[in-house]
């Protein structure tokens, strides 16, 4: 059992005469995951370990503004897409104060964070991913460049990656690029449910460039935020079993991934997908989060590996919109399969064509 990492540290505040004011600004991506994370245990604990593939596209781009407070509390304005937006503000403003023991000095601030995301929020995608798992590194490159403490590479992400888990579980994977796993996985020294931990080493090259065109259903609100969504676990019949094939899926798309399997990697990807709305069907309330046309491309992703045997397999997150996965050497293909077959029954946003990326990227 990996054990917790202490992060409280009163030695984090400023002298009174010595509050600082700057800017540090980063990029930092979604991730899709390809065994889901649904079902967790107080804080942020997960009730099964999860892998996904960091995007590249699909990022959240945020600059924080920081002076001196002047209520000595923290203070916080946010402007989403250059508008205040009261709801992002209230979020942002508590996940800070709840950090406050590890981050003394958020109360000594008050902040003007500014936010875009290049792809609609709270549409199924995993905004909460890039918005949290950013807004962890800004505050722990604050750390490091005004109290010149996590010098170490190492260290640094992996305090990024367990600040980010407390904003937003699946946030911690976006620390790091290529596929990171979170939670304690048998047989994978230096996972832990605490922050998540990149395996890429020994992944077969077939998965190093892997593409996921985001196919944009419909972009609207989520009907059912993820916070409820992991509740709900607690009272699914099917919880138990559900946590124990995630298990046993993560040890065999890890050997899949070193292998080069794309057989087995299609077959889990989709169960996880699949599994992941299951338990939302069988949930109390009941949730139905695909839309008709969520079926269909499903069915002519299908059809069209039937047809081709090209490698292509769909994910999905808590949402109608489907994420489809296949490797770069068929982007050809598939871009035509996209063009020919599936842009009727895409949104008027269409669909985006990301890739596995490196991770987060400083700006500022
Ligand atoms: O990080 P959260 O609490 O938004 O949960 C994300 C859950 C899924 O996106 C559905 C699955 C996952 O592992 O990312």
């Amino acid at each position: 059992m990996s054990s917790e990492p202490h992060y409280h540290n009163a030695d984090l505040k400023f002298s009174d005469a010595d509050i600082p004011s700057g800017r540090i600004a980063w990029r930092s991506p979604s991730n899709i995951a390809l065994v889901k994370y649904w079902g967790k245990k107080p804080v942020q604990i997960p009730q099964n370990p999860s892998i996904s593939f960091t995007l590249s596209k699909s990022y959240s781009e945020t600059e924080v503004a920081y002076s001196p407070a002047v209520s000595e509390t923290l203070e916080m304005e946010f402007y989403f897409d250059g508008q205040r937006n009261p709801a992002f503000e209230e979020k942002t403003a508590s996940f800070f104060a709840g950090l406050s023991g590890i981050f003394p000095f958020v109360n000594q601030l008050k902040f003007v964070v500014h936010s875009k995301n290049t792809f609609p929020h709270s549409a199924g995608i995993a905004s909460s991913a890039s918005g949290m798992s950013v807004l962890a590194m800004i505050l722990c490159d604050m750390e490091r460049q005004l109290f010149g403490t996590l010098q170490k590479e190492d260290d640094f992400r992996r305090k990024v990656s367990y600040v980010a888990r407390l904003g937003s579980g699946s946030a911690c994977r976006s620390v790091y690029g290529g596929l990171i796993i979170w939670g304690e996985t048998d047989g994978v020294t230096g996972t832990s449910d605490y922050y998540g931990f990149p395996v890429n080493e020994g992944i077969h090259e077939v998965f190093t460039d892997y593409q996921d065109t985001i196919l944009l259903v419909d972009a609207g609100e989520k009907k059912v935020s993820s916070r409820v969504g992991h509740g709900l676990m607690n009272g699914n019949p099917f919880a138990a079993e559900r946590f124990r094939q995630a298990r046993a899926n993560l040890t065999d798309l890890l050997s899949a991934l070193h292998t080069g399997d794309t057989e087995t990697f299609i077959r889990i990807t989709e169960s996880e997908a699949l599994t992941l709305h299951a338990m939302m069907m069988t949930s109390q309330p009941y949730f139905l989060l695909m839309k008709p046309n969520t079926l269909q491309i499903i069915e002519r992703i299908f059809a069209f590996r039937e047809k081709t045997s090209l490698p292509v397999s769909f994910s999905l997150d808590a949402g109608p919109n489907v994420h489809m996965l296949y490797p770069a050497a068929i982007k050809t293909e598939i871009r035509q399969f996209v063009k020919n077959e599936l842009l009727p029954l895409l949104s008027p946003l269409g669909f985006i064509v990301d890739e596995v990326g490196k991770g987060p990227e400083k700006i500022l």
